[in-house]
């Protein structure tokens, strides 16, 4: 691909062709703002804060819907810029319900940190009007607060591009656009799978996970990254940790597999863990009842029921299928264990089909 050469804030890059002035930027550690975009959904220049200067235009183009050229000098930190974003800031919040101290995502909201970070305390539009959505916590998985809602469409994009659903999108026109499914019916009306993909893109407090919810701040958990039990995929994710339990799963885009991708069993179906169902004690069926033994004793049971199907039958009449849900580990040990220990090729896999 052809190489073009671009200035950014006195540094030059060369960059592929069709790359844009906000991902040139950020290969050379200039961070430019930006609240609707997102690495992995189309750019569509819908908030205005990644605005630059590049010379030779009027106006302050949006970076990232702007592609570089070859020459092409950009400033990402004038004096104007800062003004502008500032205002864009302003102008976000405007409609804003600022109720920063009891939100969810405090600590994790982009608006938050922008605000922040370019000194903007509130709106000087104070007669602007506020939305007064009732909260949506009506489906198990999404809690929607649209009073918080930006419209920068990260979720209608991630809907669209990750989940390949399109359930929801904008509706509305003016200061009554909202986001949301066909009808703008709740979501427990629509078809959503509840993948959570549009919570993992959202920069604000709109869109939370239910089972998260008012259970703490974002910085009091403790991250831990790992694999889906759920399915051989292998999807990553971190499971967010507090006082020793798990208390939800947020995307770890940093996943080599999927990236922010989930489908709902990773991303909500975490919730067994902590079942007071689950078996913590192997059981062995005695006179017709399971009754809890010691593993030695369940590991001898297996082994002589399983020596005497053999011996009376044959390694033939044992066939094993295996799980999706276990590790490489687990299922090369069932497959080695059924022909090397009872004599079979008898073995098989819920997804080998
Ligand atoms: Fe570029 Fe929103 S990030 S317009």
């Amino acid at each position: 691909m052809a190489l073009v050469t671009v200035t950014i804030d006195g540094l030059t890059v060369q960059v592929p062709e069709g790359t844009s002035v906000l991902d040139a930027a950020r290969s050379i550690g200039i961070n430019i703002p930006a609240l609707c975009h997102d690495p992995d959904l189309t750019p569509v220049g819908a908030c205005r804060l990644c605005v630059v200067e590049v010379e030779g235009m009027r106006n302050l183009p949006a970076s990232c819907v702007t592609m570089v050229t070859d020459g092409m000098v950009v400033r990402t930190d004038t004096p104007q810029i800062m003004e502008a974003r500032k205002t864009i800031l302003e102008l976000l919040i405007a409609n804003h319900p600022l109720d920063c101290l009891s939100c969810e995502k405090l600590g994790d909201c982009m608006l938050a940190d922008y605000c922040y970070q370019y000194g903007v305390k509130e709106s000087p539009f104070i007669d602007a009007a506020k939305h007064d959505y009732e909260l949506e916590e009506s489906n198990p998985f999404i809690v929607r607060d649209l009073n918080k809602c930006i419209l920068c469409g990260r979720c209608i994009r991630a809907c669209a591009e990750m989940t390949c659903k399109d359930i929801i999108d904008f509706s509305y026109r003016g200061f009554n656009t909202k986001v949301g499914p066909f009808g703008d019916t709740p979501l427990i009306e629509s078809d959503c799978v509840y993948c959570g993909n549009c919570v993992s893109v959202c920069p604000t407090g709109a869109l939370t996970e239910k089972q998260m919810y008012g259970k703490g701040r974002r910085w009091e958990y403790n991250k831990v990254t790992t694999t889906c039990p759920f399915c051989g995929t292998g999807c990553n994710f971190d499971l967010m940790v507090k006082d020793g339990k798990i208390a939800g799963v947020t995307s770890n885009p940093d996943s080599p597999v999927n990236g922010k991708q989930l489908c709902i069993k990773g991303r909500f179906g975490w919730d067994f863990v902590h079942s007071d169902k689950r078996l913590t004690t192997p059981l062995v069926k005695k006179n017709g009842e399971f009754v809890p033994v010691s593993w030695d004793e369940a590991f001898d049971t297996i082994a002589a029921n399983l020596g005497e199907i053999k011996e009376k039958y044959g390694g033939k009449s044992f066939a094993a299928l295996s799980s999706a849900r276990c590790t490489n580990e687990e299922n090369y040990l069932v497959q080695k264990f059924t022909r090397t220990v009872m004599g079979t090729n008898n073995v098989d896999h819920c997804a080998r089909t």
